[in-house]
């Protein structure tokens, strides 16, 4: 009789699905970049491709990549290591700092696959809460290490799913003040830095200083190349060495690194895009909060907002009469009234009003613009229908 057994502690870990809407009109649920590759961008891509070296193996080491973002961020390229995603890295790094009976901690309500991570380098989970607003309480969060004693700290800044920026004071006081490595997860940090301002907001203006922590970076989101799977970290190369052991020869495919520093290589023509998706963003929080939402200040390429209780109240009311019969309390009931909804006009966006922590919450990225009008449209008009 054949006897399966997976390894112990992944009898807990539940498969991750996404949830794909085929047919879906207007796909704002992953904080992807709503459109393709710059025309301009796309052409050097079309000429490298046509002499691109398709029958070898990538480079070993960060490559041409690497070389272009060690010599921008002005550091050593041993400073840098590359990612088939940020994700891969973080994965990555939970494997090389955890382990079995090691803590890593990681902030909640933040980006889910965190818990997952540890999870499956059989690690204990170890997670910190942020305040209500959405940020990291740096006190607490040194409070929280001294007692916990992690192996590994992450901090996602700006927070994922809440959009919350985090003062670049705040995070050196952790970094001064915890003795476990650090991974700032920056994922979305290009949506913060105001295009033609100088004042820094990001932790690489702390590599100098610090050589305790990793800063994670991804061309998922202000570079549209989710597809392509590349990210990248900068930072302590005691701690890239360490992460080095674990990456299988061979991670990130060539075209995908290709592409990438092509992109990188033309940031001037995302920059943009990144202060249109600013635009939109700031511009739709206020007509959402005009709604009767409350908004968290993003400052990222997504908002998350949650229904007030007066409006969660008539919401929930207004599910009853359309027939729903949703379970929970009201502000969940009136999140998944409005992610049905949208979902019914072929809109899909991200549907936390389950999360204990933020009931009735909708994630929406940034389309664009007129994609971004008719989200609009058609929340206004739920909220109005159920005013009357
Ligand atoms: C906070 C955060 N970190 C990391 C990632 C992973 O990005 P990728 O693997 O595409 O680089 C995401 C993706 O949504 C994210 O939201």
């Amino acid at each position: 009789m054949l006897e399966i057994k997976a390894r112990q502690g992944l009898e807990q870990l539940e498969e991750y699905k996404v949830e794909m809407v085929p047919n879906a009109d207007i796909v704002v649920n992953a904080n992807e970049a709503n459109w393709n590759l710059p025309k301009d961008v796309l052409l050097q891509v079309q000429y490298k491709t046509q002499e691109f070296i398709f029958n070898r193996y990538p480079p070993m080491g960060t490559g041409d990549l690497g070389e272009v973002l060690a010599e921008d961020l002005h550091v050593g390229s041993d400073k840098i290591i590359i990612g088939n995603g940020s994700s891969e890295l973080l994965e990555k790094a939970c494997f090389a700092f955890g382990g079995a009976g090691r803590k890593i901690a990681f902030p909640y309500p933040s980006f889910s696959m965190y818990g997952v991570y540890v999870q499956m380098a059989d690690s204990i989970s170890a997670p910190y809460a942020l305040t209500a607003e959405g940020y990291v309480n740096a006190d607490a969060v040194i409070a929280f290490c001294a007692k916990e004693k992690p192996s590994l700290l992450i901090i996602c800044n700006p927070n994922n799913p809440t959009g919350n920026l985090n003062s670049l004071e705040n995070m050196e006081k952790i970094l001064a003040g915890v003795s476990c490595p650090v991974i700032m997860d920056e994922a979305y940090m290009e949506f913060a830095q105001e295009p033609e301002s100088s004042k820094e907001i990001s932790t690489l203006s702390l590599l100098d200083k610090y050589n305790n922590f990793l800063c994670f970076r991804t061309f998922s989101k202000a570079y549209g190349l989710a597809g392509l799977r590349v990210g990248y970290g900068i930072g302590s190369d005691k701690l890239i060495g360490i992460i080095q052991k674990v990456l299988m020869p061979y991670h990130v495919n060539s075209y995908s690194l290709m592409v990438a520093q092509v992109a990188y290589e033309n940031k001037t023509f995302f920059r943009e895009r990144v202060q249109l998706i600013r635009s939109e963003r700031n511009k739709m929080r206020g007509e959402l909060a005009g709604l009767g939402f409350k908004v968290f200040p993003s400052e990222t390429n997504f908002l998350l907002f949650l229904p007030t209780e007066k409006l969660a109240c008539k919401l929930a009311v207004y599910a009853e009469t359309k027939g729903y019969q949703f379970t929970g309390n009201n502000a969940s009931k009136a999140g998944t009234l409005i992610f049905q909804e949208l979902l019914q006009r072929k809109i899909l966006v991200r549907n936390f009003s389950g999360n204990f922590y933020l009931p009735g919450g909708i994630r929406l990225t940034m389309g664009t613009e007129k994609e971004n009008v008719k989200v609009l449209a058609v929340i206004t008009e739920i909220c109005k229908s159920a005013e009357e």
